[in-house]
């Protein structure tokens, strides 16, 4: 071991580093602050112990549960946002999520490939029929006001008797259409009458033959 420094200056051919000039540079620098000891005043310590202890304290004198006088006295059933009237869909909303694509908001459909609603006999005829058409969807050629369609009109059977009757009530009273409201009861006859049914109606002829056998 030397007193020199470890400075990379241990290679055989080097040097050694002056001890002298070290010590000067040391010498000329201050010695490392120190934080050292510095207690909390005692001001703040009482006011700490006074707070933490008020806190147990009010834990300790305010009931828990029902008594609301510490509170703004609302109770869980006033905060609840009101429930919608029972049975109550919108049928414009229905329509709008599930028709509009195709039928359009005109409800005029588009020329030749979805037929219009607007003064349609099949949407202002036959309530059961129009039942049977949401339901099970038409899959063939269907006269709607002298022309005659050949596309595809999907099942709407998933959806609740409420939300049919919403939307064919809206079908038929929207638009200038104006024929008698339907009743649930008539979607859920159809429902049952019509439950063997797996496939869509092969079109306008069918429909009618079908419809037209049913029980009632
Ligand atoms: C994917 C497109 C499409 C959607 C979505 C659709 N339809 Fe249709 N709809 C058709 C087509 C196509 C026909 C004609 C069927 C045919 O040619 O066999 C039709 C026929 C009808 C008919 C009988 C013909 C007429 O114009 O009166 C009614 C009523 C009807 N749709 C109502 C609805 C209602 C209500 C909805 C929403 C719940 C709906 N459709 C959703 C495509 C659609």
């Amino acid at each position: 071991m030397t007193d020199a420094p470890n400075n990379g200056a241990n290679e055989p051919n080097q040097p050694p580093v002056k001890k002298k000039k070290v010590n000067a540079a040391r010498q000329r620098e201050h010695i490392d602050p120190d934080e050292g000891v510095r207690p909390l005043p005692w001001f703040l310590v009482m006011f700490l112990g006074a707070m933490a202890m008020w806190g147990a304290f009010y834990i300790y004198i305010t009931p828990s549960g029902e008594d609301s006088a510490f509170g703004d006295q609302r109770t869980v059933a006033d905060l609840r946002p009101p429930l919608p009237a029972e049975g109550a869909v919108d049928g414009k909303q229905v329509f709008a999520a599930k028709c509009v694509a195709c039928h359009q908001g005109t409800g005029l459909g588009v020329a030749g490939v979805f037929p219009p609603l607007v003064g349609s006999e099949w949407v202002l005829g036959d309530e059961k029929i129009l039942a049977n058409i949401l339901l099970h969807g038409v899959n063939g050629e269907m006269e709607v006001k002298g022309v005659v369609y050949k596309g595809a009109m999907p099942p709407w059977k998933t959806l609740s008797d409420d939300e049919l009757t919403a939307v064919i009530n809206y079908i038929r009273s929207d638009w200038g259409n104006k024929a008698s409201p339907i009743k649930a009861d008539t979607i859920k006859a159809q429902r049952a009458a019509t439950a063997s049914r797996t496939q869509p109606y092969a079109g306008g002829a069918e429909l009618k033959s079908e419809t037209k056998s049913d029980p009632k």
